[in-house]
C-alpha cells in the first residue's frame, strides 16, 4: 500500500536545498571565495539537518525492533559524524586554497551519496514502520527541533569559528 509520510517528505524538502548549494560547492569553475560563502549558506543548514534527523528520526530507527532499521540508523550516524570532522578541517585555517576546495568537493560527494541513500534505500524501508500517527508525530518533533536551543547551540559553536575567508 502506497504511504505517503509528511516526516520524509520534509526530510527531502531539506535535502532538495542542501543539493542546490553543494552543486556549487564542488564546482570548481565558481571562484573560491563564491564557493566559500556557499560554504557559509550550507553549513548550517546541514547541521540543521543531520541533528534533527539523528535526533528524531535515527533515535526512532534505533528504538524498532528490526536489525536492518537499528544498522542504517548507526550507519547514518557514522556518515555523519564523518563530515562533521571534514567540516571541522574546512573550518580550521591550516588548508590551502586547494585543499580547501578538494575538501569541498569530497564533502559534496559524500553529502551527495548519503542523501541518495537514504531517499532511495532508508526511507522507503522507515515507511514499513511507520503509520500515520507515528508520521505525524515525528514530523511535528522534526520540524519543531529547528527551534531546540540544544542544536542552535552546536551550530553556533561550529559557525562562529573564524570562517578562513575572513
Ligand atoms: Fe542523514
Ligand atoms: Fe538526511
Amino acid at each position: 500500500m502506497f504511504f505517503s509520510s509528511q516526516l520524509v517528505e520534509a526530510i527531502k524538502a531539506d535535502h532538495k536545498k542542501l543539493r542546490a548549494e553543494m552543486n556549487l560547492l564542488k564546482e570548481t569553475d565558481i571562484a573560491q571565495l563564491d564557493r566559500q560563502l556557499c560554504f557559509g549558506r550550507f553549513l548550517p543548514l546541514l547541521l540543521s539537518h543531520t541533528q534533527r534527523e539523528e535526533k528524531v528520526v535515527y533515535s526512532f530507527m534505533k528504538a524498532q525492533d528490526d536489525e536492518n532499521l537499528n544498522f542504517m540508523a548507526y550507519e547514518g550516524q557514522t556518515k555523519h559524524a564523518i563530515v562533521d570532522q571534514l567540516i571541522e578541517d574546512m573550518l580550521s585555517e591550516n588548508l590551502t586554497n586547494q585543499e580547501w576546495s578538494a575538501s569541498a568537493k569530497v564533502l559534496a560527494d559524500i553529502v551527495g551519496q548519503h542523501l541518495d541513500e537514504e531517499e532511495n534505500e532508508v526511507f522507503p524501508y522507515l515507511k514499513r514502520h511507520l503509520d500515520s500517527d507515528t508520521d505525524a508525530e515525528l514530523f511535528l518533533r522534526y520540524e519543531s527541533h529547528y527551534h531546540d536551543s540544544d542544536a542552535f547551540a552546536y551550530d553556533e559553536e561550529l559557525v562562529t569559528e573564524s570562517p578562513r575567508w575572513s
